[in-house]
This record gives structure tokens, sequence and C-alpha cells, in this order.
């Protein structure tokens, strides 16, 4: 069985990751999102809350699942039998860093990472962006997954 994990902060889920889900689940048998457990910076939503509206967001892709991870990926791919590790490339400013992520994480674990290009709907899309556009009355819809979108006022509504 080929397995392929997605790892990320998603702090919120975006359409564009939700793109780069569904096209990993077309190429292997299984795709595991894994939200990095950063002990070092609180997000918007808790791992818990985003593991929640993930868990809803990929239930239309059934060779999908969702789980959290902290420390290296590496290790949780030993752990988990994970074949190949796939990302989304927005543009040539996403290079430099996900080559170096890639070439470090072979090096530790010998384990692959393959690149979907994002779809260039989404090009621009990131988490960061959606929640700053979402704080200030922007909209946001049609960017993230409509689950998202109450749960995404909600929160910063809570945030004062
Ligand atoms: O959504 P993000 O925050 O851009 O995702 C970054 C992520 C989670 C993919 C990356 O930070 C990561 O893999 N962190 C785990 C720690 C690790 O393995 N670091 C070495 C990577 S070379």
């Amino acid at each position: 069985m080929r397995v392929a994990v997605c790892p990320g902060s998603f702090d919120p889920v975006t359409n564009g990751h939700l793109d780069v889900f569904t096209r990993a689940a077309a190429l292997a048998d299984k795709v595991i999102v894994a939200v990095l457990i950063n002990k070092t910076k609180s997000g918007l939503f808790s791992v818990d809350e985003r593991i929640e509206i993930l868990r809803e967001v990929v239930s239309p892709l059934p060779n999908v699942e969702v789980d959290s991870f902290y420390g290296l990926l590496v290790d949780y791919c030993k752990d988990h039998g994970v074949n190949a590790i796939v990302k989304g490339l927005r543009a040539v400013s996403d290079f430099d860093y996900e080559l170096q992520m890639a070439q470090m994480n072979y090096r530790l674990g010998g384990v692959e990472t393959l690149f979907v290009s994002t779809n260039p709907l989404y090009s621009y899309l990131s988490s960061s962006l959606v929640k700053e556009v979402a704080k200030h009355g922007g909209s946001v819809e049609g960017l993230v997954p409509d689950a998202v979108l109450p749960k995404l006022q909600a929160k910063l509504e809570a945030q004062g």
C-alpha cells in the first residue's frame, strides 16, 4: 500500500490545501493529512479544532485521514509507513524553502517529497492571508471550504 502524507499547520485549511489532498488521494492508496503540533506558536484554531475541521472537509475523500504530529516529519513517516510527502507549490517563491525541506527530509529519513503544482485559482492563497482578510471584514468565501466560514467568523468574533 502506498501511503502519502500532506503535512502542514492548516490554521485554517484552505481550498488550496483541499486541492492538494484531492490530487494526492488520486495518486496514493492512503493519504494522511498531518497537522503539526507547534508548541512555540499558538494558532487561531487549536490543533483539535483544526483536526475536527479537516475531518469534516476530507469526509468525501474515502482514502484520506487526519492526524497530528509533533517533532520531525521523517519520524512520523517512519512510524506510519509513509512512502512520500506530498506538498503543493504555489509559485517560485515557495520553491527555495520547499526544496530545502525536501532535501533535508530525504537526507534524514530517505523520504521522497512530491510536489503538485497548485491550481492557479489558489496560487496567491495562504492561511495567513485568509485570516488577515477575514479579520478585517473581507470575504473569504470560495477561498476556504464552506465548513470553515462560520467557524472562522465565530473565532474572530470571540477574539474581539
Ligand atoms: O503549513 P506549514 O506551517 O507551512 O507547514 C510546515 C511543515 C509542518 C510542513 C514543516 O514545518 C514541518 O515539516 N515541520 C515538522 C518539523 C520537521 O520535520 N522539520 C524539519 C523539516 S526539513
